[in-house]
């Protein structure tokens, strides 16, 4: 957990609430993908792993049934009374707290009114899931506020719950269940069916994971991520007349793409051939992760952007310059657009020691080309809890 950062959460939990102080300070991290784009919400496995920067919360039971929100990087403090607005519609960062609690009441949970604070270091907008962050973080704190007998895993459903139903995006499962599950120094395997995951161990004494911000924002609400997701159910409707045993994506076989290819609109057979092919990419990445096979690892996350650009379209001009810029310097594996794409980070896998390079590389050709600097987070030397 940063420290600085919870120095800084704590005086701010004190100075707009007052003593008694929390019980607990709750850390839930950003993440980013490796490899698995756009398929969760296909059913199929997925490969984030833990950043070492997110959100810390920290709550408190009140008294008068109301709750009181404050935010390190919002100056206003939010009030709301839970039961008197139990309906009304949800906006701005509150949406992810009082869309939380509302999920916690619907499963059953007893929440009275509760004083939060937060305080995060994730950049907001650049696909690196500073919303699952800021839902788990609060969820960590409800629970400790409120002594509630729920696993990370159950956490994890009810941020989704949250975000899907309360603030009303269509998000997949991977990003709530890798903030609350990933673990420091291992990258989380998550089959996003039936939501078994296991923790891979991950090499960080010889590869590093670094990002780069192409300071170009995308809205994960927007029209196209939508598109994307009802493109895919559309393929699933078509492939299902000829194997009604397919219920998504993750069931269809690129024989059944070639055998049907025709029955699909051409940008629909391109969507369900990169879910398709993607997924195999996944289980291949796996298994060069375990042979400790890293120039393996670096290619298949690469073949993922290719995948990205040309066939699900998720890439832009931004991000198809900064993996091909970060592939030409010595040391890099390879490279891919992570999050939901147009705009955001570039996730890069680099042999250890080759971070600097890279960036001294890549950061002025960025610049000269787009004529703004990209921001590159290189892994920190401590480790995060
Ligand atoms: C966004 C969504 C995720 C996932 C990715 C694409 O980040 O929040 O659930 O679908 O896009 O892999």
């Amino acid at each position: 957990m940063p420290v600085p950062l919870q120095t800084a959460l704590l005086e701010l939990f004190g100075s707009a609430f007052g003593d008694p102080a929390p019980g607990e300070v709750c850390f839930a991290p950003g993440r980013v993908n490796l490899i698995g784009a756009h398929v969760d919400y296909n059913e199929g496995p997925v490969v984030p792993i833990a950043l070492d920067r997110g959100t810390l919360a920290a709550a408190r039971p009140g008294q008068d049934g109301r709750i009181r929100l404050v935010s390190r990087d919002r100056p206003e403090r939010i009030e709301f009374d839970l039961e008197a607005s139990a309906d009304a519609p949800l906006e701005g960062w509150s949406a992810y707290p009082i869309g939380l609690c509302r999920a916690f009441r619907r499963a059953g949970h007893a929440l009275g009114g509760f004083d939060l604070a937060v305080a995060g270091d994730l950049d907001i907008g650049a696909g690196l899931s500073s919303s699952a962050s800021l839902l788990v973080a609060c969820a960590r704190a409800l629970r400790a506020a409120f002594g509630l007998e729920l696993s990370d895993e159950q956490l994890a459903l009810l941020a989704f719950a949250a975000e899907t139903e309360h603030v009303g995006v269509s998000c997949g499962i991977m990003d709530p269940m890798a903030s609350a599950l990933a673990r420091p120094g291992h990258a989380l395997y998550l089959d996003c069916r039936d939501r078994s995951y296991e923790h891979l161990p991950f090499p960080r004494e010889q590869v590093s994971v670094i990002l780069v911000d192409s300071r170009t924002r995308r809205d994960l609400a927007s029209s196209r991520f939508n598109e994307r997701v009802a493109e895919c159910a559309e393929a699933v409707a078509e492939l299902s007349r000829v194997r009604p045993e397919i219920r998504a994506l993750r069931d269809v076989h690129i024989a059944d793409l070639e055998r049907s290819g025709a029955a699909l609109r051409p940008e629909v057979e391109r969507r369900a051939r990169h879910v398709v092919e993607e997924i195999g990419r996944v289980h291949r990445f796996r298994e060069a992760l375990a042979a400790g096979d890293h120039v393996t690892c670096g290619a298949l996350v690469s073949a993922s952007h290719a995948s990205l650009r040309d066939l699900y379209e998720t890439s832009t001009s931004a991000l198809d310059f900064l993996v091909k810029e970060i592939c030409n310097v010595p040391g890099a594996l390879g490279a891919r657009l992570t999050g939901a794409g147009w705009g955001g980070c570039v996730v890069a896998l680099l042999e250890r020691g080759a971070e600097q390079r890279v960036q001294d590389a890549v950061a002025p050709r960025y610049l000269q080309v787009f004529g703004q600097q990209a921001r590159f987070h290189l892994p920190r030397q401590e480790t995060t809890s």
